[in-house]
């Protein structure tokens, strides 16, 4: 049966599957906030062994994965170098500044790789200590990288920001919402990737298809104090092993057929960058997100974006002129045909 809609909006959208029921219908619970909720345990210690990192800690949300991680670290006047497309800076409701007290000072970067150069400039000057500076603290990490197209960090340049923030003392935390992206895409493993790096959230909610659920990892002390934030922020959750269940599969079993999803993204790119009005290269597309740049269309992307919700395809404009498109387990090749049958009818 063809899906009534084509839900390209995001990877958010995605519905448990059969194996996540069964496994919330039986899994064993307990209090997680009491600290005995069994299923929560087995997923932070899965995770924790699976990512190389000493403790993991279920969240709610990614965002809230990602502040919890801020307030751990960080104390009001401490300055974030982090790109200026990412997610912690654009989308968490200024959360740094908010929760942690904390500056961001963006730096643009192609794909999302903030140049090791900028990344020095703006260092320069902050040791030794001078009092009319922000304390600079941290360099934050998205990876892969939602609104530079679901584009993939290179392991070599981690490494090399790892090393730069070893010079001056900085943490580096990485926004992994997606990471399991890039290990399916490129193969390298979770600990591989996170090696360089003192913290690092992701989300099991996204293409891992888990209804709710992130996870924080990092050493005991950090993720001790992780504990205090999340519980300051409200993230106690009781029986949440429930969640925690579906967690599991989705870290254990879900990885490997994201580059179903990134393969389909490639095929709408590709039926895409043909039509003349849509400015998509399907060469630079490495996982599953789309960002296309509109031209020519009446009312721009938001006309778009009605056009083919009339026509059961969603998608989200971001501006006048972008759109994206995300690909994940519950959009199929017809759905992706689909739609370039109407981006072709859309056509200006
Ligand atoms: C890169 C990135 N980080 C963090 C988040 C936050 O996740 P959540 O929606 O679970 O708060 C998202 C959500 O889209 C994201 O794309």
């Amino acid at each position: 049966m063809p899906n009534p809609t084509a839900d390209f909006r995001s990877d958010t959208v995605t519905r448990p599957t059969p194996a996540m029921y069964d496994a919330i219908a039986n899994a064993a619970l307990g209090d997680d906030v009491l600290g005995d909720d069994p299923t929560v345990e087995a997923l932070e210690a899965y995770a924790a062994e699976t990512f190389g990192k000493p403790a993991a800690m279920f969240t709610p949300s990614g965002t809230m994965a990602n502040q919890a991680a801020l307030m751990a670290w960080l104390r009001p006047g401490d300055e974030i170098l982090c790109e200026a497309k990412c997610h912690v800076f654009n989308y968490e409701g200024g959360g740094a500044a908010r929760l942690s007290g904390a500056q961001p000072r963006p730096i643009a970067g192609p794909r999302g790789q903030m140049p090791l150069e900028a990344l020095a400039e703006a260092l320069a000057g902050v040791r030794p200590a001078n009092e009319h500076l922000p304390r600079t603290r941290m360099i934050a990490l998205e990876n892969t990288h939602n609104l530079h197209g679901g584009a993939i960090l290179p392991l070599d340049y981690i490494r090399a920001v790892r090393a730069l923030a070893d010079r001056e003392e900085l943490i580096v935390h990485l926004d992994g919402a997606r990471l399991a992206n890039a290990v399916a895409a490129t193969g390298i493993a979770f600990r591989e990737w996170v090696a360089p790096v003192h913290s690092v959230s992701i989300c099991l909610s996204k293409g891992l298809c888990a209804p709710v659920g992130s996870l924080l990892l990092g050493d005991d002390a950090f993720i001790a104090e992780a504990r205090r934030a999340r519980k300051v922020l409200g993230g106690g959750m009781r029986q949440a092993g429930l969640l925690a269940a579906a967690g599991r599969i989705a870290l254990e079993s879900m990885v490997d057929r994201l580059v179903d999803d990134h393969r389909r993204a490639r095929d709408l790119a590709t039926g895409m960058a043909t039509l003349g009005y849509l400015d998509v290269d399907p060469e630079a597309v490495e996982t599953n997100i789309l960002s296309v740049g509109v031209s020519g269309v009446d009312g721009g992307a938001p006309a778009l974006v009605a056009a083919l919700a009339e026509r059961d395809i969603r998608c989200i404009a971001f501006g006048p002129e972008r759109m994206r498109l995300v690909t994940h387990r519950d959009v199929d090749d017809d759905d992706v045909a689909r739609a370039i049958d109407a981006f072709v009818a859309l056509a200006p």
